[in-house]
């Protein structure tokens, strides 16, 4: 994922130096319906699509180069017979604009998310895999580089809080040099700071293309946080829809595989970094938690901090919170909240807390108290998500007993 400022982001982040968290705070969303030659009548409903507008080579509001990802929109729209809008998510395409847009039903579907259980719990279904992306190795032509080893002796610009600036932290003998973004790495390419740019294989592919005339080669890696399988996203409720859409994607194969050449993503066969055996832990993302998901730390996650603290609760988030609940939180505190030892039972905080309780609660699920074995969540869900969690367990307060 737009899916959002690290950079695996390519699957669901911003692909570049917008995705900073600034950005974040700025919303905005206008739908505009796009009729396709196949149905124009107005008894078809349109297949709304959320997209960011300015995400290439994902997805851009500018008709002559709607992205990858509007463009296998259009074919699946075609295919089965249906219009197709858009309704523009102008943020970072993380798991909270997934929640707004796709569970809040401003559209339909959303193309490009990970592919992954862990992704969103169970609110979120995916359609076939559509694609793998992965980072990459991007360097000058003449320079091979099929293992780590090859990196010795080199410049490589890694992006700030990606697995692959984790990856080569150790290496002494690998000189990185950070960079905040895949243009920013490619750039430092370009005026011969850095050797070899570690970044997100999709954007670099498109960079090269469309500002660098192809200069570059481009090395696929592939690897523990290194590379993800892209699906089309739907609420849990619309399956119907998704099977739909699965059953013409097999047909739509050539044309993604087409499409995926034209925005220029690499099409190589990845190497891996260490070989199969002996991946160091290095690979393994900082938070076992996280393993599932794209580069949390990349992710929704950041702009918690950076955002004011979410304060509406009404049904939604309620319905939203139990959800989230049940998928992550419960295998310890119990299903719906309901839990018999009452150092856990999370329907106490009122009683235990009192006035404390919300602050207790941010403190406890932002930092966890992990020698308890209560995990820490910050890096994991985004605030707006904990808000549900809380407006969740609010609703189901005890007023009664003791308060140990
Ligand atoms: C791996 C098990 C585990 C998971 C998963 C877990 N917790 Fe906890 N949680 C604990 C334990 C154990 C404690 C008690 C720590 C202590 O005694 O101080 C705790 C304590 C808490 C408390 C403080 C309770 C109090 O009365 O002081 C809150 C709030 C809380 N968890 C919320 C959550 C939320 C929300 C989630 C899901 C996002 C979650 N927990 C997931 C194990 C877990």
């Amino acid at each position: 994922m737009p899916v959002i400022s690290g950079e695996f982001r390519g699957l669901y982040a911003k692909s570049g130096v917008r995705s900073h968290l600034g950005f974040l705070a700025v919303a905005a969303i206008l739908a505009l319906v796009e009729p396709t030659s196949a149905a124009d009548t107005s008894d078809v409903k349109p297949l709304r699509l959320c997209a960011d507008p300015t995400n290439l080579p994902y997805s851009s509001d500018d008709a002559s180069k709607p992205g990858f990802y509007l463009e296998v929109g259009q074919a699946i729209g075609k295919a089965l017979g249906r219009p197709v809008a858009y309704n523009w998510y102008r943020t970072y395409f993380g798991k909270r604009s997934v929640r707004v847009t796709l569970l809040g039903r401003q559209c339909d579907a959303m193309i490009g998310l990970p592919l992954s259980d862990d992704f969103m719990g169970p609110t979120v279904i995916f359609s076939r895999k559509i694609s793998t992306q992965t980072y990459a190795l991007v360097a000058a032509k003449g320079k091979a580089i099929s293992s780590v080893e090859d990196l010795k002796g080199s410049r490589v610009a890694v992006q700030y809080q990606t697995t692959p600036q984790n990856l080569l932290a150790l290496r002494d003998d690998i000189e990185k040099v950070t960079v905040l973004s895949t243009e920013e790495g490619m750039r430092a390419l370009d005026l011969g700071t850095a050797d070899v740019a570690f970044v997100w294989g999709p954007a670099a592919g498109w960079l090269n293309k469309t500002q660098y005339e192809n200069r570059y080669k481009i090395q696929t890696v592939e690897g523990k946080g290194l590379s993800w399988d892209a699906a089309i996203g739907f609420a849990r409720t619309s399956k119907e829809l998704r099977d739909q859409v699965d059953a013409v994607l097999p047909g739509l194969e050539q044309k993604i595989v087409d499409l995926a050449t034209k925005y220029g993503l690499p099409d190589d066969q990845p190497i891996t970094l260490y070989g199969s055996e002996n991946t160091p832990n290095l690979l393994t993302p900082r938070k076992a938690a996280t393993a599932a998901v794209p580069t949390v730390s990349s992710l929704s996650v950041n702009i918690a901090s950076t955002e004011r603290e979410p304060d509406a609760v009404n049904s939604a988030s309620v319905n939203a919170g139990k959800e989230v609940f049940n998928a992550t939180c419960a295998h310890c505190h119990g299903t719906d909240a309901v839990q018999g030892e009452r150092r856990i039972d999370l329907r106490r905080l009122q009683l235990r807390y009192g006035e404390n309780a919300r602050a207790t609660f941010w403190t406890t699920v932002h930092e966890g108290r992990l020698s308890k074995g209560m995990p820490a969540w910050k890096e994991v869900l985004t605030d707006y998500v904990l808000n549900d969690i809380y407006a969740y367990l609010l609703t189901l307060q005890t007023s009664a007993g003791s308060t140990d």
